[in-house]
């Protein structure tokens, strides 16, 4: 009967014919809802860790009509995002990174987008943005930033800002702490913020160059991320351990240093001793004038 384990061992054999009676009997004994409980992200209950299965996976639109690509650049660890309206294929590009940008231009080539902005959430203290570049390479692109980070763009953005490709637009939150010019991205449906270094999963932006102001990035981040909707999909510029997408709801809880007072933050952050970022003396003075200095 069970002919097709042959080839495993007796325990393996074992567990293998316990897990699929488990699913036979469980299968036929659940309902439609219990069944949906047990799906990779799907609704089981009311709560901050409760999120609707489409909105769960990092890699798939959260909005209709959106098109979405999260990106990986492996040496600064840095996340690009790639946001679109499906039907007009205007495009953004947020945090681009120099060395990924033939990748980077060649998916949007590929999926046939009108590239109208690229933007940078702060002066990247760890890597040199690709906008610069890319401006020379794509006709009618614009580079934006925050109009408080000091750095030349062909847009200055400031809070309330809007963003807009086809009929959708990010919002701007200015988001100050890490540095002075620290922006969350928000999309109009506030499913998805983008939140560069203000936020982190389960960590932040540190606090100790670059006019970094740990009591402003507390407020910053209690008044400006944690005040949107609990199932509001955190994107951060970074992770150092590959988790690709976090939560509003989930960061209240359990981010070890912003779920503690202003106090015990302000603390942590001045006691972090962390070593300099190894580019950051070509990466700012670079960032400052689109990423093009020395390149
Ligand atoms: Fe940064």
């Amino acid at each position: 009967m069970f002919a097709f384990l042959s080839p495993l061992k007796p325990t393996q054999q074992a567990l293998a014919v316990t897990l699929r009676l488990w699913r036979v009997t469980e299968a036929t004994r659940l309902t439609a809802p219990d069944l949906r409980r047990f799906s990779f992200g799907s609704r089981v209950g009311v709560g901050p860790l409760d999120v609707p299965s489409r909105r769960f996976c990092s890699r798939r639109a959260t909005t209709d009509g959106l098109l979405f690509r999260q990106m990986f650049e492996s040496e600064s660890s840095t996340y690009t995002y790639l946001l679109a309206d499906a039907e007009t294929k205007d495009a953004v590009l947020i945090d681009p990174v120099l060395e990924t940008i033939d990748r980077d231009l060649k998916l949007i080539n590929e999926l046939g987008l009108n590239l109208t902005v690229a933007v940078n959430t702060h002066c990247h203290a760890d890597h040199i943005t690709s906008t610069g570049l890319m401006k020379k390479r794509v006709v009618g692109l614009k580079s934006a930033i925050s109009k408080f980070s000091g750095a030349s763009a062909d847009i200055h953005l400031s809070e309330g800002d809007k963003i807009s490709f086809g009929k959708h637009y990010l919002t701007v939150r200015d988001t100050p702490g890490h540095t002075d010019g620290c922006m969350t991205l928000v999309s109009n449906d506030q499913r998805m913020a983008f939140t560069g270094d203000a936020l982190l999963i389960r960590g932040c932006g540190r606090t100790d160059f670059q006019q970094g102001c740990p009591k402003r990035l507390y407020e910053s981040v209690h008044q400006k991320i944690f005040t949107l909707p609990e199932h509001c999909l955190i994107y951060p510029a970074h992770d150092y351990t590959g988790r690709m997408v976090s939560t509003v709801g989930e960061e209240r809880m359990f981010n070890p240093r912003l779920t503690k007072s202003l106090e015990e933050f302000v603390k942590i952050m001045n006691n972090l001793n962390l070593p300099k970022p190894a580019k950051i003396d070509i990466s700012v003075p670079a960032n400052l004038v689109c990423g093009l200095h020395e390149v």
